[in-house]
């Protein structure tokens, strides 16, 4: 067989895409940015996804490398590359689902807010491409800062005619991620078993941990709640530390980003009571964008869930969110308006 058959040629790989192996309905999803730090551990946990029956590999670089490596895994979905703004429409052609890890990660000292210069710019030329091609899919932008590129997708789609607020949805799950694993180690308990709530935005103090209402229930000291929130809002700068100029967390944001892109399959399928957290249009808080737990079903976030009781240190913190919420979201917006 051809290894990276182009669409329409009638070869046997297109002919099996419909359907995934078992006769189980399959999605069709794209990455873009694929050839990054998030996307090659994205694509290869997306090609072991057996809700995924299709998987276009898209990048301005190195995609056909990428694809041929993925390409070789016994697993059910079909890879296809793509290399460049001329196969962007190929790419993204008949897609359900979109995940966007396209763009440059931080080195230690920056801000999220400091890479707004170029991604902003990659994350508009890309929704443009999905606007025309596939203006039904599910997009799930990963690329920072995630609480202005998400307004600027929207202004986009609005642009064009096709936003539908409940298909756009910021991956803040690498935040939930962490926040299960480090309260759980304060615990002692298994990261499995934890469940915490993270709403707001995915930078610094915008990222919201809602500790009252850690599942299982449970209680912490000032000193803990302190230690946690903290950490899990530095969560991010922990590993560009760490990296030492070498880029910012992909292996753990891959595994978050196939949580996430799973439960919005999951939803897409039909499947009931699908609930993870993301950040989403919203009129949760008077921000016209916020984190928080959100249903996802056939539409998309079907529903977005209220904060539920907060204590006097989250009140305290969900006031600072909202401030630095409110200035990166009109960032974005006016990107795209001005
Ligand atoms: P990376 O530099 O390793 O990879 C980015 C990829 O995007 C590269 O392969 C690059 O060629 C590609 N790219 C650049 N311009 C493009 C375009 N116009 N079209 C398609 N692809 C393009 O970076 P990374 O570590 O994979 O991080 C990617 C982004 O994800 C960064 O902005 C980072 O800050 C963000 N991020 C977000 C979270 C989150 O929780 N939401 C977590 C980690 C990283
Ligand atoms: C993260 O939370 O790891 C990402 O947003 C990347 C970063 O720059 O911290």
């Amino acid at each position: 067989y051809p290894s990276n058959p182009k669409m329409g040629d009638g070869s046997i790989l297109e002919r099996t895409n419909c359907r995934a192996k078992g006769g189980a309905p399959g999605f069709k999803v794209a990455i873009l940015g694929a050839a990054g730090g998030i996307g090659q551990p994205l694509a290869m946990l997306m090609k072991m996804n057996p809700l995924v029956s299709v998987l276009h590999l898209y990048d301005v670089v190195n995609a056909p490398g990428v694809t041929a490596d993925i390409s070789h895994m016994d697993t059910g979905a079909v890879v296809r590359g793509f290399l460049g703004q001329s196969q962007l429409e190929g790419a993204l052609t008949g897609m359900d689902l979109v995940i966007i890890p396209a763009g440059i990660p931080r080195k230690p000292g920056m801000t999220r807010d400091d890479l707004f210069k170029i991604n902003a710019g990659i994350v508009r030329t890309l929704c443009e491409g999905i606007a025309k091609c596939c203006p039904n899919a599910i997009v799930n932008l990963i690329s920072n800062p995630v609480n202005s590129t998400v307004p600027i997708a929207a202004e986009v789609f609005k642009k064009a005619g096709t936003y539908d607020p409940k298909k756009l949805l910021g991956v803040t799950s690498l935040d939930v991620v962490r926040a299960n694993t480090f309260v759980a180690e304060v615990l002692g308990l298994d990261p499995r078993e934890v469940e915490v709530p993270v709403v707001g935005g995915h930078a610094g103090v915008t990222i919201l941990p809602l500790l009252s209402q850690v599942k299982p229930p449970c209680s912490f000291t000032q000193e803990e709640t302190e230690y946690l929130t903290k950490r899990i809002q530095d969560g991010g700068t922990e590993v560009v530390e760490a990296k030492k100029g070498a880029g910012s967390a992909t292996l753990s944001m891959a595994y978050a980003a196939v949580k996430f892109a799973d439960a919005c399959l999951k939803g897409l399928r039909g499947d009931a009571s699908v609930v993870a957290c993301a950040f989403v249009a919203s009129q949760v808080t008077e921000l016209p964008f916020f984190a928080s737990k959100v249903r996802l079903g056939r539409t998309g976030a079907e529903e977005v869930y209220q904060l539920g009781p907060l204590n006097e240190y989250e009140r305290i913190g969900l006031e600072k969110a909202k401030k630095e919420l409110a200035e990166s979201i009109q960032k974005g917006i006016s990107f795209i308006r001005n």
